[in-house]
């Protein structure tokens, strides 16, 4: 409990949270490229995990620009929500069913990372961390722009449902 004293450690405590949780993402956005039916939805997991991979090298830049030096530490809400993921793999034979279950799962991560980046954003802010800041916006970027071509999938799927009843 004492570890976390300063706003300085709340800082690096989250982005240790959330380098972990890139890095664990990195090889579910893979699984899940593997596991849409959808070729666009596919290559959407495919870029987003090529962002993903500039996303954790620049954190390593954050880290380097506000000299701190990150703790080695399993981000258990990323865990839970890639578990999630899997269990409907698992459970859902591919075709659209589970691309739209896929859809919402990625949707769940996006939110997660967007509040992380957005925290982050602000703590640095507070902290004079400049470069920090502008590099974790550019990251916070890219987690909305994701965000919302998935919600363009969700709305797509819901509209094509609604055709086929006509
Ligand atoms: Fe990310
Ligand atoms: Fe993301």
């Amino acid at each position: 409990m004492t570890q976390r004293k300063t706003v300085d450690d709340l800082f690096v405590h989250m982005l240790s949270d959330i380098y972990s949780a890139e890095k664990q993402l990195t090889k579910a956005l893979a699984k899940l490229s593997r596991a849409a039916s959808d070729p666009q939805l596919s290559e959407a997991f495919k870029v987003h995990l090529e962002e993903t991979q500039g996303q954790v090298e620049r954190i390593d830049k954050v880290v380097e620009s506000c000299g701190v030096k990150l703790k080695r530490m399993k981000c258990v809400a990323m865990e839970g929500l890639i578990e999630e993921g899997q269990e409907l793999i698992d459970e859902i034979e591919r075709g659209p069913v589970l691309d739209a279950g896929l859809v919402a799962a990625a949707q769940k991560v996006e939110h997660y990372e967007i509040a992380s980046y957005g925290s982050l954003c602000a703590i640095g802010k507070q902290l004079g961390f400049t470069e920090a800041v502008n590099l974790l916006k550019e990251t916070l970027e890219e987690e909305k722009a994701t965000d919302l071509k998935l919600t363009e999938f969700a709305e797509r799927a819901g509209n094509e449902k609604a055709k086929q009843q006509k």
